[in-house]
């Protein structure tokens, strides 16, 4: 699988989970905790991917890797919001649903603009990249290191007050 085609399956799981995670409803909470769990998961693996081999692989033939990292971060904010949240509180699925909205826009133009930007690299080489990225991500989703990471970063965020006016 090129490249691309890694990323993009992966963006289909994100989007699919972001899509549930939408649908359940404020009753069904340990199926909430469960798919918002998963989600932090899964966006801490393919942020990782993308920022460890993806972007710098196409920094020379793409313009847009400063509005990519901007969107990551914003993707980051938004997801601690929503981990920050009670899974009962009524605002839950309108947050899930700006998440939602953010990390569509975010997908949407590296598919359409950016992996287009990225065939100037080649068959061969996406080909690899693409092997690069699927052992890396297989290697962080069994990897005890990235539990502990997500462990440690659930903590923190919910240690975290929410800002605003006090
Ligand atoms: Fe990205
Ligand atoms: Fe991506």
């Amino acid at each position: 699988m090129k490249a691309d085609e890694v990323l993009t399956a992966h963006h289909d799981v994100l989007r699919g989970l972001l899509r549930d995670l939408a649908e359940t409803t404020d009753a069904e909470t340990e199926r909430r905790r469960q798919l918002r769990d998963e989600l932090l998961r899964q966006l801490e693996i393919h942020t990782q991917i993308e920022d460890e081999l993806f972007y710098p692989a196409v920094r020379n033939v793409s313009p847009l890797l400063s509005l990519a990292h901007a969107e990551h971060r914003q993707i980051d904010d938004q997801l601690a919001t929503v981990m920050r949240m009670a899974v009962d509180d009524p605002e839950f699925v309108p947050e899930v649903r700006m998440l939602e909205k953010t990390l569509r826009h975010h997908t949407m133009e590296e598919e359409q603009r950016m992996f287009p930007h990225s065939h100037a690299l080649g068959e061969d080489r996406l080909e690899e990249l693409g092997e690069q990225l699927r052992a890396r991500q297989h290697e962080l989703a069994r990897s005890g290191g990235m539990r502990l990471i997500i462990r440690l970063k659930r903590a923190t965020l919910r240690l975290t007050p929410t800002a605003g006016p006090s």
